[in-house]
């Protein structure tokens, strides 16, 4: 594996953090980092913080990213934001299958496939999310399980469209808790998920998939888990609200 070969993103998911007001001046804050870095930088915000956080990063190198989007274009499913809604705004990237949209909304491996399908069908970049409960990690099911969420998901997902996916390697115990998974623990999965990727289309598209790490990523431990040869990037919760943590996140990325 050559990490040459890939493109490190750093991306901030900002969870239900930061009312319009609050976004323009984050965005405002985090702007002239992500012009100065030598990798990719989103914050996927709320949606009702998307207009004025894509006016406000207008110009700049910071993409824009929403949380979320439904399989289908339009209908009646109150509530939901559909794929052809982000790309109509400007939007660029979205995560899909987020642990919290899986523990708290009834999120599945099978409706994380159609949330795929449908967001790449729109032109969007996905940031697909994959991750073990502690108990799975106890019971030593870690590879098994986060290798079958990554085939599920990108069931039907063609060769061309992986290359608008990065997988984003989240432990669930990780996320939130201050808990971050150790280096190596982080590299072990992260190659997994790439061999998986080698297994389901080639090693060309394995050695060129983007694969983050992430929970509990901050300012101190970023350098190390980000130095792992199979650690392409990560996505960033708490820290991605704080400029200054998100900065020295986007620099140790940038190395
Ligand atoms: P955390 O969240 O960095 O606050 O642990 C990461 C995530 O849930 O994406």
């Amino acid at each position: 594996m050559n990490k040459s070969l890939r493109h490190a993103v750093i991306a901030g998911n900002w969870k239900m953090n930061k009312t319009p007001d609050e976004a323009k001046s984050l965005v405002e804050q985090i702007k002239p980092y992500a012009d100065k870095a030598d990798c990719t930088v989103v914050a996927c915000v709320p949606y009702v913080d998307l207009a004025v956080a894509l006016e406000a990063a207008k110009g700049s190198k910071l993409s824009i990213g929403a949380q979320n989007c439904h399989f289908e274009a339009k209908g009646a499913f109150t509530g939901e934001i559909s794929a052809p809604m982000l790309k109509e705004m400007g939007v660029e990237y979205v995560i899909i299958g987020h642990s919290e949209r899986r523990t708290y909304f009834g999120e599945t491996d099978v409706t994380v496939n159609k949330r795929t399908l449908a967001a790449l069908e729109n032109g969007l970049k996905v940031i697909l999310c994959v991750g073990e409960y502690l108990e799975q990690r106890e019971q030593g099911i870690t590879s098994e399980l986060v290798a079958m969420q990554t085939k599920i998901a990108l069931l039907n997902v063609t060769k061309a469209q992986l290359e608008n996916v990065i997988i984003a390697y989240e432990p669930v115990w990780a996320i939130g808790t201050g808990k971050t998974a150790t280096a190596d623990q982080a590299e072990e999965v992260c190659k997994i998920i790439r061999d998986t990727i080698e297994k389901l289309y080639d090693k060309a598209a394995a050695d060129s998939i983007t694969i983050q790490y992430g929970g509990s990523m901050n300012a101190k431990n970023a350098d190390e888990l980000l130095g792992k040869e199979n650690v392409d990037g990560g996505l960033i919760g708490g820290a991605s609200l704080i400029a200054d943590d998100f900065a020295t996140i986007i620099n140790a990325a940038s190395k």
